[in-house]
């Protein structure tokens, strides 16, 4: 049985207690993501090849619609060698089928829940009518089924699906509902950009193991550690791409377009490979020219493309991506062991697309969402100005076709995800962002920042809603339901 928000709440003052031990100086209490120490003997890093997960086949086809179905159920998965796993996965698997669509054309995907609890599919970056956003209380109970339209009215982009329960969107992602999905278009195809086993997702997560291999996870059913204890986020101490722990990809003297996720429920990642990567999009598809960087940082729901030239390298070396942000194993991510010569006539060219530029000036109001831990109900939680999630309380009504500035404002590290438009970040801290500009759908505020975005509430009114994507936090509260009109 998995608890009520209600016994969430009554638990939480005991955790905020043991949390607050490890935090320090000004958010001294304030919980902080807590490592969960796997009990199964964890892999050597590099040992296992990189799954790449299968594309969804369209089950049929009618006029311009694609219509897919996702069964989600429980499986076993060999995540650690010699070790079964059980998952709940889309398809069975984890991660689930990468869905491949073109943008404009839209596809209806049949969620079909054999779970033993209540699901929702949200896509991740989707520009999505309210009714298939994946509302968090638009439940599909156990047995049942629901048909999500995505019109998909949008930009190429590498976009992502995993479940939105309400108070357990934390648990069901770590027990597997996640998977890729990349919408094309005209515009890209025609870019010389590596494609086909040279274009790759990487759905990069952490869990933890019990010694027979069951995924731990705080206050699931017959597992130790308390959940609230962890109410500041989940970490794993392995860290998995495309579903294996480290694992290794052999690639060609050539460049890979590798689009990184960050699926994780609570990690941050530094990805570094030693060596420049040519960063050629972001959460909301290609910049306007690529810029070479050494290192991504990544919080919670947030994407990067990156190319990565790997003819840069002699026949045989070894190239780490690795986790600047921690040390010892969870420091490492994957490796790419370069074996062979082969041609490529993929190319990064100086210009990749059009971004057009908010201009926060046209802003018809300014609006302020304040993400801190505050006191609910006896206990700790998170909220938004002071109040906890409640799906039928709109703290915005902005109006369809408006442009508006919200101010994000941080106690801790949150990172934040707006759901139905993309947005562009306009300030950090009172400074001015300058340089091109660029599509988000998730921005990290770090400890005490102040991050000013504007966006433009396009083509669909409705509910929709923001929120923090540490799924501990989300979990907690920390959620603001807006209605578009
Ligand atoms: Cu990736 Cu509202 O979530
Ligand atoms: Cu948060």
């Amino acid at each position: 049985m998995s608890p009520t928000r209600r016994d969430v709440l009554r638990l939480a003052g005991l955790g905020a207690v043991a949390a607050g031990a490890s935090g320090c100086g000004l958010l001294a209490g304030t919980p902080q993501p807590q490592l969960l120490v796997s009990a199964a003997p964890l892999p050597n890093p590099y040992a296992v090849p990189l799954p790449v997960p299968e594309v969804a086949e369209p089950v049929r086809n009618e006029g311009a619609v694609d219509y897919y179905e996702l069964d989600e159920r429980a499986a076993e998965a060999e995540i650690l060698p010699g070790l079964r796993t059980p998952i709940w996965g889309y398809g069975g698997t984890f991660p689930g089928p990468t869905i491949e669509a073109r943008s404009g054309r839209p596809i209806v995907v049949k969620l079909v829940n054999r779970l033993g609890e209540p699901t929702v599919l949200h896509l991740h970056g989707g520009h999505t009518p309210a009714e298939s956003d994946g509302h968090p209380t638009d439940l599909v109970a156990p047995g049942a089924a629901r048909e999500y339209a995505f019109p998909l009215r949008q930009r190429a982009a590498t976009l992502w699906y995993h479940d939105h329960r309400m108070d357990h969107t934390g648990p069901q992602v770590w027990r597997g509902l996640a998977g890729m999905f990349l919408v094309r278009d005209e515009e890209e195809a025609e870019l010389p950009l590596p494609t086909g086993e040279r274009d790759l997702p990487l759905l990069i997560c952490d869990r933890s193991f019990a010694a027979d291999g069951t995924l731990l996870y705080p206050g699931l059913a017959g597992r130790p550690g308390v959940r609230e204890a962890y109410m500041g986020g989940v970490l794993g101490d392995v860290i998995l791409v495309n579903g294996a722990p480290w694992p290794e990809l052999r690639v060609a003297r050539a460049r890979y377009r590798l689009r990184l996720c960050n699926a994780s429920n609570a990690r941050a990642y530094e990805l570094a490979t030693g060596g420049p990567m040519i960063q050629i999009g972001t959460d909301g598809g290609l910049l306007a020219a690529p810029r070479t960087v050494e290192r991504i940082r990544l919080a919670p729901g947030e994407r990067a493309d990156v190319v990565v030239d790997f003819s840069a390298y002699a026949l045989g070396r070894r190239v780490e991506l690795r986790n600047l942000a921690a040390e010892g194993a969870q420091g490492r991510v994957m490796r790419f062991a370069v074996d062979r010569e082969e041609a490529d006539d993929s190319a990064v060219p100086g210009r990749l697309s059009t971004v057009e530029a908010l201009d926060p000036g046209k802003a018809v109001v300014t609006r302020d969402f304040e993400f801190s831990s505050g006191g609910l109900h006896g206990g700790t939680g998170w909220l938004i100005n002071g109040r906890p999630f409640e799906p039928g309380r709109m703290e915005a009504r902005p109006k369809l076709g408006d442009v508006e500035v919200w101010r994000l404002t941080s106690d801790v590290a949150h990172p934040v995800h707006l759901h139905l438009d993309q947005f562009q970040v306009v300030s950090v801290n009172g400074e001015r962002r300058t340089g091109p500009p660029e599509w988000k759908d998730t921005v990290e505020l770090r400890d005490a920042q102040t991050v000013e975005i504007v966006t433009r509430f396009t083509d669909y009114r409705g509910r929709y809603v923001l929120h923090c994507h540490n799924l501990e936090h989300e979990d907690m509260a920390m959620m603001a339901a807006f209605e578009v009109v």
